[in-house]
């Protein structure tokens, strides 16, 4: 087998560990399994939540209580009945916390975290994104990423480019506390041909590194390049839905 059919059936193969393989095998870790079941990514994985939960609250009863005391111990599971919020609800709550946010995701130290709020943030109002965690979402580019505003025209970004989508999590009752950092960060040619060159980060509302590409935890990130290799023709990019979207 030659050098590039070796990439390709790497590729495939990655590509077909999304979904339920996936989940299954993310379960065997259990920091990875209460991501996963904060993903809500296969029932497989919310089993998993289930078996965590076990003596320490009521299960399937509304709203996780524990995270709603910054101080207490935090653990994050994806909401069961994520609040329906107005876009300007939703911006009310967010104006709220996101001060706060960005104090506890510098503490990772990850290129980004220092200043993304002050990037152009292409999206009105955060809304939900039931890819990630059923959170309300808000996604930021610094300058590099300038080509993003053109959405599905952006073609490939450059080398430096840094994506950052912060979120929060509303609980049914309308209280809302800070969720995780996403980050894709674009960098040199070679760095991972699956992931097309991003570099995936996640850093929990603590601010601790959850996993980054070819970094620190990156098993723990693969799931990332799974789902959004599924866009690879616009270089790994979903995109904000319609109705959101800002310039
Ligand atoms: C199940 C599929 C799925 C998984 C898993 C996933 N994403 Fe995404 N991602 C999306 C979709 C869909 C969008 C665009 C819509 C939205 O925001 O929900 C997106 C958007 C993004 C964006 C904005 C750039 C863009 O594509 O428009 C970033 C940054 C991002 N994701 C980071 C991550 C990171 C980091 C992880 C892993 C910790 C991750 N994503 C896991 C589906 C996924």
């Amino acid at each position: 087998m030659d050098r590039t059919h070796q990439l390709q059936s790497q590729r495939s193969r990655y590509f077909f560990t999304a979904g339920a393989a996936l989940a299954k095998r993310l379960a065997a870790f259990a920091p990875v399994a209460i991501f996963a079941a904060t993903f809500g990514l296969t029932a497989a994985a919310q089993e998993t939540e289930r078996d965590l939960d076990d003596g320490d609250r009521p299960v399937g009863t509304g709203p996780v209580k524990q995270a709603e005391d910054p101080s207490g111990p935090r653990r994050h599971f994806r909401l069961k009945n994520p609040a329906v919020l107005s876009g300007k609800d939703a911006e009310r709550l967010y104006t709220e916390l996101k001060s706060d946010m960005a104090t506890r995701y510098k503490l990772s130290r990850q290129p980004g975290v220092e200043n993304y709020q002050a990037w152009k943030r292409y999206n009105r109002a955060p809304y939900p994104s039931v890819s990630h965690g059923n959170r309300y979402v808000s996604n930021y580019g610094n300058p590099a990423a300038e080509a993003y505003g053109r959405f599905e025209q952006a073609g490939r970004l450059p080398v430096g480019s840094i994506l950052a989508k912060d979120s929060i999590t509303v609980s049914e009752d309308g209280q809302a506390m800070p969720g995780a950092l996403f980050l894709m960060e674009k960098m040199e040619a070679g760095f991972n041909y699956v992931s097309g060159d991003w570099r995936y980060t996640m850093i929990m509302p603590d601010g601790s590194l959850f996993g980054t590409t070819n970094g620190e935890g990156t098993e723990r990130v693969r799931f990332c390049i799974s789902c959004h290799l599924a866009v690879e023709k616009q270089d790994h990019l979903f995109f904000i839905p319609e109705e959101y979207r800002q310039n």
